[in-house]
């Protein structure tokens, strides 16, 4: 359903239409996420050492406006006032990260400071009656691994389960969701071969190696957490529809199939079929990735798993001509550059001439709705689904009654959401929603300008104020539970 800037939208206090009156799937999840670098700062308190990102963000000129994670959003300190506010809002579910370098600070050994924090956070989303969602990687490497060779050293993914046990001896007993890595794309494409996120470097061949180390990490641990006795563990990807400007032209179906090849088959073969795709490899064979694949490990990458979560913002139209198609993905943009497409440098992202948010990513709900059902279509051993991230940056503004009106915000999350609804309806098996993100934080090599939150935070202050959106969906989820 495409985005219908006539329509009115809902404000504060005023009901919503549509996804709300539908009768959701029973249990259906309604939640909000956010990182451990993006949101908690104290970035080195309580035992805390550098992650790649701290790292990453002394760099000159690798984070805009030289913005670092030392404050974050303070989340870290205020915390207990983040789940009151998530309870105000009404959320069954909240999606958090541990920090591997609070937990392990250095990679020496757990922390029981950094560990008690995330024990007292659950603690406190379970008296809210709130449902933890734990991440384990969301991008923050101890910086003492990186040194040692990071994803690139096979080593890594063993040190990942050194740590996943850390964080399940802590909170085992009271948290049932466990995710092993978020968005291994941007953790291994644009920080190994781009250079756009930490660690920053530009080596296609390190970054394939990250690519296969990340999966063998998330192998690893799905079987040391479900030898403890985790019962729902998944991952979490970002996937995009690949889509050939001309359907018709060889060059642009080949463009199309590269990028869906590196964006999305790349993470969902190996670890839903226990194989990477053909093509891929052919692709890829130039920097070795038949080489870092050893004997037994795709068995243990494709060990099944009981959800898949997925992340979706927008799609991409695709041409494998690179002169005159424009540049309609990024504009600028520095989440992808052309030296994540490894090997494939001359795909180009020309423009639809759809509404565009912030990050001068296009707006177009329906392409969420056929991600779902065609994932469904495709990976016959699809486990459930869970939207794990969507939302979208806008520059807002507080306006002289003090609220933030951000009815494009708000208007993208429901049309989404209505998405979604569709998705079911056509058949997905969706279980849950997660809007990204509940609090304005630091957005990665954007740093503190790009706003994505639900819940604005004043940057001086760091006081809180719930945006239009965030009323919406509040009032979104007490009337989908109360015709549920
Ligand atoms: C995906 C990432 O998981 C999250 O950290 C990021 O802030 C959002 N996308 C928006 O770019």
């Amino acid at each position: 359903m495409p985005l219908d800037a006539t329509r009115p939208l809902p404000i504060s206090g005023e009901p919503v239409s549509g996804s709300a009156t539908r009768t959701w799937p029973e249990g259906f999840l309604w939640g909000s996420a956010t990182a451990a670098a993006q949101v908690e700062g104290a970035s080195h308190q309580g035992g805390k050492e550098d992650s790649v990102w701290d790292a990453f963000a002394r760099v000159p000129g690798a984070i805009a406006h030289g913005d670092t994670l030392k404050d974050a959003v303070q989340h870290y300190d205020r915390m207990p006032e983040d789940v009151r506010i998530m309870k105000e809002l009404g959320l069954g579910s909240y999606r958090f990260s541990t920090s591997w370098a609070r937990v392990r600070p250095g990679d020496r050994g757990p922390n029981p400071e950094g560990l008690d924090f995330y024990s007292r956070l659950v603690d406190e989303l379970l008296d809210a009656g709130i449902l933890p969602w734990l991440t384990l990687y969301h991008w923050d490497l101890p910086q003492a691994l990186e040194e040692k060779g990071g994803w690139a050293n096979r080593d890594t993914a063993y040190r990942f389960v050194d740590y996943a046990n850390d964080v399940y001896s802590a909170l085992g007993d009271r948290v049932q969701h466990w995710t092993t890595f978020n968005e291994p794309f941007c953790s291994s494409l644009l920080g190994y071969a781009a250079g756009v996120h930490a660690p920053g470097r530009q080596e296609p061949s390190a970054a394939v190696a990250a690519i296969h180390h990340q999966h063998l990490a998330h192998g690893l641990a799905v079987n040391t957490l479900r030898s403890r006795g985790a019962e729902q563990i998944g991952i979490t990807l970002n996937l995009s529809n690949s889509i050939p400007k001309d359907p018709t032209d060889p060059i642009d179906l080949d463009a199309a199939r590269r990028f869906d090849s590196l964006q999305n088959r790349i993470f969902l073969d190996p670890i839903l079929r226990g194989e990477y795709p053909e093509d891929t490899l052919a692709d890829l064979e130039q920097f070795g990735i038949r080489e870092v694949i050893q004997f037994g490990d795709l068995e243990i990458i494709g060990t099944p798993i009981d959800f898949l979560g997925v992340n979706h913002y927008h799609d991409d139209l695709i041409s494998g001509h690179p002169t005159g198609g424009g540049d309609g993905h990024s504009g600028g943009t520095t989440r992808k550059t052309s030296s994540c497409w490894i090997g494939s440098e001359d795909i180009a992202f020309p423009s639809r001439g759809l509404p565009r948010t912030a990050m001068n990513w296009e707006v177009n709900p329906d392409g969420l709705r056929k991600l779902l059902v065609r994932l469904g279509e495709e990976y016959p051993t699809l486990p459930p689904l869970y939207v794990t991230e969507n939302g979208a940056a806008y520059d807002d503004a507080v306006s002289s009654d003090g609220a933030v009106h951000d009815t494009e915000r708000t208007a993208f999350v429901l049309d989404h959401i209505a998405a979604v609804g569709e998705a079911i309806d056509a058949g997905a098996d969706v279980r849950g929603y997660f809007v990204w993100s509940l609090l304005d934080n630091f957005e990665w090599s954007w740093g503190y300008g790009k706003r994505f939150g639900i819940v604005r935070v004043d940057y001086n202050s760091f006081e809180r104020t719930i945006k239009d959106s965030g009323h919406a969906y509040r009032q979104l989820i007490s009337s989908a539970r109360a015709n549920g």
